[in-house]
């Protein structure tokens, strides 16, 4: 059963909800938490309109929905190709960037909303002007969550990046708001190269990057990580989520399955769904001290395709003590 049934026929270039009369579905108000803007005026940054957010109530009978289509795909890409795509995946995110340039991630305009690190050093630049930040986004792609960073916050020092494909690179270089006075970017791969020398920074971000990277060296990148970073400073960590929209879609298609919970997209890229406490054992296992761990269940209909996605995505604050 669909978990947000009589659908609510979602305006989000209005931003609004559109209830049709007689068509409310009476649970709706439950398990539709709240409904708010990723902005206060539903703009961005640029003046467009942002999708409004809904969060959904994940629930026994969604997960065990999942559960049953996740199990009933049982093939597994065969460990030859499973090493081919390891090899090549620097390769392939350099063609997916060749093809889609700085089209394809949206500007990530939550991060103030979910890192309340942004608002401690804004306050304390605030008290004193000689106080500024380093930040680095590990896996920073073409800088989706970057530039945002950049355009509303001066107590920046330094805004570094890396990221193993270096058409990204370039990409995120050629950038208008690419200020080399502040921002640092290069190539480097977190499973194969040691972490860049940069100045250590106050927040570390890694945002939809560990799904990226094979499961078995999960904890070896993020000890490199928990290493390199400097006492004191906060890692900041989003990704997908077991059960996600995408989970089910890669599932149903029988073909793209490398292991539990890790598939491979038609482009080569592959994804892996994290389950919270996954992420808690991941992170303190490698030495963090966990802040806080949680899903975010949201609901979004594509305006033009119509699908309904139910999204999960895992986030977490980690200290470096
Ligand atoms: C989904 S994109 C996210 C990009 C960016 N963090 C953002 O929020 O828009 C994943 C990124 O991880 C990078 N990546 C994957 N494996 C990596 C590795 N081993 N070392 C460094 N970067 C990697 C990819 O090149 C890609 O840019």
């Amino acid at each position: 059963m669909d978990p947000i049934q009589n659908k609510q026929n979602i305006d989000d270039s209005e931003g609004e909800e559109i209830i049709q009369e007689g068509e409310v579905d009476e649970n709706f108000e439950q398990r539709v938490q709240k409904l708010l803007y990723e902005t206060d005026n539903g703009l961005n940054l640029y003046n467009k309109p942002v999708m409004p957010l809904i969060y959904y109530e994940f629930n026994e009978e969604i997960k065990q929905q999942a559960q049953q289509v996740i199990s009933q795909d049982t093939t597994i890409i065969p460990q030859d190709k499973y090493e081919k795509y390891e090899q090549e995946a620097s390769k392939i995110w350099d063609k997916f960037y060749r093809h889609h340039q700085n089209n394809f991630f949206k500007d990530r305009h939550y991060l103030e909303r979910e890192i309340p690190e942004l608002n401690h050093f804004k306050e304390s630049h605030q008290k004193d002007e000689t106080k500024l930040y380093v930040i680095c986004e590990m896996g920073c792609g073409v800088g989706n969550a970057l530039f945002p960073l950049k355009k509303n916050y001066t107590f920046f020092k330094k805004v570094y990046g890396f990221d193993f494909s270096k058409r990204a690179i370039d990409v995120l270089k050629a950038n208008e708001l690419y200020d080399e006075n502040v921002f640092q970017a290069c190539v480097c791969d977190l499973v194969l190269d040691a972490l860049p020398d940069f100045e250590r920074p106050d927040l570390g971000t890694l945002i939809f990057v560990l799904s990226a990277i094979s499961p078995e060296n999960h904890l070896m990148v993020v000890r490199k990580i928990f290493e390199w970073m400097k006492p004191g400073s906060v890692l900041y960590f989003r990704d997908y989520g077991q059960y996600d929209f995408g989970q089910i879609n890669l599932s149903k298609k029988k073909n793209r399955k490398l292991k539990d919970n890790f598939y491979v997209k038609h482009d080569g890229v592959r994804v892996y769904y994290f389950s919270n406490e996954e992420v808690t054992s991941l992170f303190t296992t490698a030495g963090f001290k966990q802040l806080d761990v949680k899903a975010h269940y949201r609901y979004i209909e594509n305006r033009k395709t119509k699908v309904k996605m139910y999204r999960v995505w895992v986030q977490g604050r980690f200290l470096k003590e």
